[in-house]
């Protein structure tokens, strides 16, 4: 089959790769329809992680289930599913607690699984014509027959429940107002899910023309923060003590301004600066133990400079980490087809699988209004 395959920093390929089959009678083969590029996928793109040649990317999977293990009892051929990027066994001690980003047995020695993804397990990713998933039964959703609201489920593989799960870390709830630091597509899920929670006003800081404009449309207050120092823009617009919630959908690859390079803190402290004091953080953004391409020795090992005094003396509260995808994508996907959500609207490419180097590299870029990219094979 053709698949997505990393070759070297800055160079993805689409070659011939062996089918996945069956390895475990849990296991089901599904025959993908759409896989999305994400954020996370230009980290190993860009040559910033040990990710070696051959990796096979794609951890925002949809297709139909062609082949099934005979251990599987819920899921049948035919069936339409997405996956969480997320793989997870649903029976280890965090499983049950619904922590499935950070399951014990999928990837020993490791609290986490994915597929396509350095680090995180021997699963191939789905950016290909077939996909191996594990754990069947409480790995697929199962989605309605047909092609309908093929580019809104999508979106419930990652962004669209990682936007989510920024807003369920900081609680935001109705009547708040909310900062989200970037307008990536997990940035733009973090400010949709805000206002499907009931924010009052939600800021969306970046400096991309076109993510800004997004954010606008979904009825978010745009902050370009090469127009000034984005806490004192907030603050001025939120009347002086800032918002009562903040959610970092930067991660560490943040830039300060007018071109003042990588800055991995910066989104942190700015965040700090943005919330009012009792105030909460909710950070999807990706930060890591380790970044040889960092700008500084100590954030090299993961080390950032953060003003952890002021966050104390503001009584601030923070939760981090990957998403559980499982623990919202049920849900999510109902608002969709309740229509009451449309994710979709952050998708700005779909494209055949035969043009991912193109718009990796574009989308690398954040040029041309990529923003999201959904491959079809
Ligand atoms: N927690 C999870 O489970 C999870 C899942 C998916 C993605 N992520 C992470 O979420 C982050 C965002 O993902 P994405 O796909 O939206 O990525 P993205 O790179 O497309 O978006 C990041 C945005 O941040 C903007 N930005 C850079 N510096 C900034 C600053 N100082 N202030 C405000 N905005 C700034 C960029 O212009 C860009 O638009 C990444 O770190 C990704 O790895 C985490
Ligand atoms: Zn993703
Ligand atoms: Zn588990």
């Amino acid at each position: 089959m053709k698949a997505v395959v990393y070759q070297d920093p800055f160079t993805v390929t689409v070659e011939d790769v062996p089918d996945p089959t069956i390895e475990r009678p849990t296991d089901v083969i599904v025959e993908i329809t759409s896989s999305a590029i994400c954020g996370s996928d230009l980290h190993m793109y860009e040559g910033r992680t040990a990710a070696e040649r051959g990796i096979v990317f794609g951890h925002e999977n949809l297709g139909i289930v062609s082949e099934v293990g005979g251990a599987v009892a819920s899921i049948k051929t035919g069936d339409r599913v997405v996956m969480p990027f997320n793989v997870a066994c649903g029976f280890c001690r965090n499983c049950l607690a619904g922590y499935t980003g950070f399951c014990l047995t999928v990837n020993p020695g490791f609290a986490g699984g994915a597929y396509g993804y350095v680090a995180m397990g021997p699963y191939r990713g789905g950016q290909a014509e077939y996909l191996r998933v594990p754990y069947a039964d409480f790995n697929c959703l199962k989605l309605p027959e047909g092609t309908e609201h093929e580019t809104d489920f999508i979106m419930l593989a990652d962004i669209f429940p990682t936007g989510y799960h920024g807003c369920e870390l900081a609680a935001v709830s109705p009547g708040e107002t909310v900062a989200v630091y970037g307008a990536g597509p997990v940035g733009l899920m973090s400010a949709y899910s805000a206002l499907l929670r009931g924010a009052s006003r939600v800021f969306v800081v970046d400096r991309v023309p076109e993510r800004l404009t997004k954010a606008e449309e979904i009825g978010a207050v745009p902050i370009n923060f090469e127009d000034g120092n984005p806490a004192e823009q907030i603050k001025q617009q939120a009347g002086g003590e800032g918002t009562d919630k903040g959610i970092d959908a930067v991660g560490y690859q943040a830039h300060a301004q007018k071109g003042g390079g990588e800055a991995p803190a910066i989104v942190l402290n700015s965040l700090i600066d943005t919330v009012r004091a009792t105030g909460m953080l909710g950070v999807p953004g990706l930060y890591v133990p380790a970044d040889p391409g960092a700008p500084s020795e100590d954030a090299k090992r993961g080390m950032l400079l953060v003003s952890i005094g002021k966050f104390f003396e503001k009584g601030l509260r923070m939760g981090v980490g990957q998403c559980n995808v499982k623990l919202y994508n049920r849900q999510l996907r109902d608002l969709i087809i309740a229509g009451r959500a449309a994710p979709s609207f952050v998708v700005s490419h779909e494209l055949p699988l035969e043009q991912a180097p193109n718009a990796y590299e574009k989308f690398d870029k954040r040029i041309e209004g990529y923003t999201k990219v959904v491959l079809h094979p």
